[in-house]
């Protein structure tokens, strides 16, 4: 139901019905029209949208979480307290964890037991670093309790086995009677943990088996076989474009054979109960030609958000595929790894570390609005990666932490989680710079159950601000307040040893009037307006 139309040269782009007919919004000192149906809802947007991904890699897991008991880095039982409470304050729902490639090199006995006794080996998938198995399943369920998050397992596809991951999942949720449950207790916690997700095998159409989507469905049903019972299957990931991976799986993977199980066929359950998808962005479609993480030019800028916005088009067409397959809607997508992937930081820090600037801030809004424009179907998501790693939400140095300009949107967009999708039409001038026109905002909007309307607003332009009016139908708005990230350039970023130039600050100039609101979107920024009756 999402739809955008311009004001500009070009058609109508997205998914809906109806198409706005252009007013003349510029006469009356109006750039851009928003039509808000707060009457009309539609799905729930699911808060795992707002996920995360912790891969060990870089200084992801060692450092970013785990500075070991004896840190001088206040810490509880090894985690680092400061990185527990910035998390906390954005409300993480769900982790997905041990990797990306390093969960297909894993075997999770080796982070068992005493750490001093745990084996020493080399993080194979990335960069031979040292892997001390220091942080292990037990530390990654404390993680997630003092984050207060749901566990999403990544399991072992390309050197595993399903005995293998049969034996963690029995081990982690089994009850303290069991074998497993009682060699759990024997490690510290009797209590069986809860695992909410359980992805079979990671990027299995390259470092996770190197298959062909006939080969992984295969193995994805041998997978089901055993792990049926462990929480809801997330079936490893299409890459970008990749439909034919996804048509295949459905086509081959989602229901059981009728002989093996008649009254799993006869009720038509699927097996599948989540298709992931990978997608990065970079400045254009080349992962070897990566744009620099400051100091970008403004092409990179709009090849960058022209990238991000192809989103929009993978949603739709792999939902296309899955309306097919389950026109009931019972098979949500999971967008376990998406983010901004630039040129690695010439003083590397870490492995996959980037400095994170107002860019990254502007790619985070414009993607949240597009999962929650299509919050029928998409129901998780995790950014690629939490902490040190990619397009961060923290940074550390030793025991120094900032927070990122995408950690400042996650935080914004918080009043959405949970909420339920309402249709926001917009009618905006375009953004244009050498072959890229993209429409200038791009615009979600969801209604809480506790009365409020919340608006999330991008603006990509980086040179233009833009004046706004939005109508809000079937709700009588009275007053309205906003946040907003914006900075001087293109690439502002914070700095361990200055103050953050991203903080979101309140937005000036918003008035509601007679049902609609109007305020000025700042060139380059991400705002969040929350209208109260
Ligand atoms: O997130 C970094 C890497 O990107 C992951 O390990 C892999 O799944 C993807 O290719």
């Amino acid at each position: 139901m999402f739809i955008v139309s311009r004001v500009g040269k070009k058609a109508v782009i997205g998914i809906g019905v109806w198409v706005l007919a252009v007013t003349p919004a510029v006469a009356q000192g109006i750039d851009a029209r928003i039509i808000i149906d707060a009457d009309q809802p539609g799905p729930r947007i699911n808060p795992d949208v707002y996920g995360q991904f912790v891969e060990h890699l870089g200084r992801g897991v060692y450092e970013g979480i785990w500075v070991g008991e004896d840190s001088a880095i206040p810490n509880v039982r090894g985690i680092r307290s400061d990185v527990v409470a910035a998390l906390r304050r954005i409300r993480v729902p769900v982790v997905r964890w041990p990797g990306g490639c390093f969960a297909e090199r894993y075997h999770w006995r080796d982070g068992l037991g005493p750490r001093d006794r745990r084996p020493l080996g080399v993080n194979a998938a990335r960069g031979n670093e040292p892997e001390t198995n220091a942080f292990g399943s037990h530390e990654f369920m404390d993680f997630l309790e003092q984050i207060g998050a749901k566990a999403f397992l990544s399991v072992n596809v390309a050197s595993g086995s399903p005995g293998e991951a049969q034996a963690w999942l029995r081990y982690l949720t089994g009850p303290a009677t069991s074998g497993p449950g009682q060699e759990r207790a024997r490690n510290g916690h009797p209590q069986p943990y809860e695992i909410a997700f359980v992805g079979i095998g990671n990027e299995t159409w390259g470092c996770g088996g190197n298959m062909t989507a006939e080969y992984y469905s295969d193995v994805y049903r041998r997978y089901v076989s055993v792990l049926g019972r462990y929480g809801t299957l997330v079936a490893a990931d299409a890459n970008s474009d990749d439909y034919a991976w996804t048509e295949t799986l459905l086509k081959r993977a989602l229901y059981r054979h009728a002989v093996a199980t008649p009254l799993a066929y006869i009720s038509r359950r699927p097996q599948i109960s989540m298709m992931g998808l990978h997608f990065y962005t970079f400045a254009g479609n080349d992962w070897g030609k990566k744009s620099r993480a400051t100091g970008f030019s403004e092409t990179d800028w709009a090849l960058s958000l022209e990238r991000t916005s192809k989103m929009d088009e993978l949603i739709t067409r792999h939902a296309a595929i899955l309306d097919r397959y389950d026109p009931e809607g019972r098979i949500g997508l999971s967008i376990n790894e998406w983010g901004s992937w630039w040129a690695a930081d010439e003083n590397r820090p870490s492995n996959l570390y980037q400095v994170a600037t107002l860019r990254d801030a502007v790619i985070a809004g414009l993607t949240l609005n597009i999962f929650q424009n299509h919050a029928e179907r998409v129901r998780m998501a995790n950014i690629a990666q939490m902490i040190n790693v990619l397009q961060a939400m923290i940074l550390t140095r030793g025991e120094k932490m900032i927070v990122t300009p995408t950690y400042h949107v996650f935080d914004l967009y918080q009043p959405h989680q949970g909420a339920t999708r309402v249709p926001a039409h917009v009618s905006a001038p375009d953004y244009s710079h050498g072959d890229v026109e993209l429409p200038s905002l791009s615009a979600s909007a969801s209604r809480h159950d506790l009365g409020t309307l919340t608006l999330s607003l991008v603006n990509l332009d980086p040179n233009r601000d833009v004046r706004v009016r939005a109508d809000v139908h079937g709700f009588a708005a009275h007053e309205a307040a906003g946040r907003v990230v914006t900075a001087a350039t293109m690439d502002a970023h914070p700095d361990f040893d200055a103050q953050d130039p991203l903080v979101p600050v309140a937005l000036g100039g918003v008035v509601v009037q007679d049902g609609a609101v109007t305020f000025t979107a700042p060139a380059k920024s991400v705002l969040v307006i929350e209208l109260g009756e």
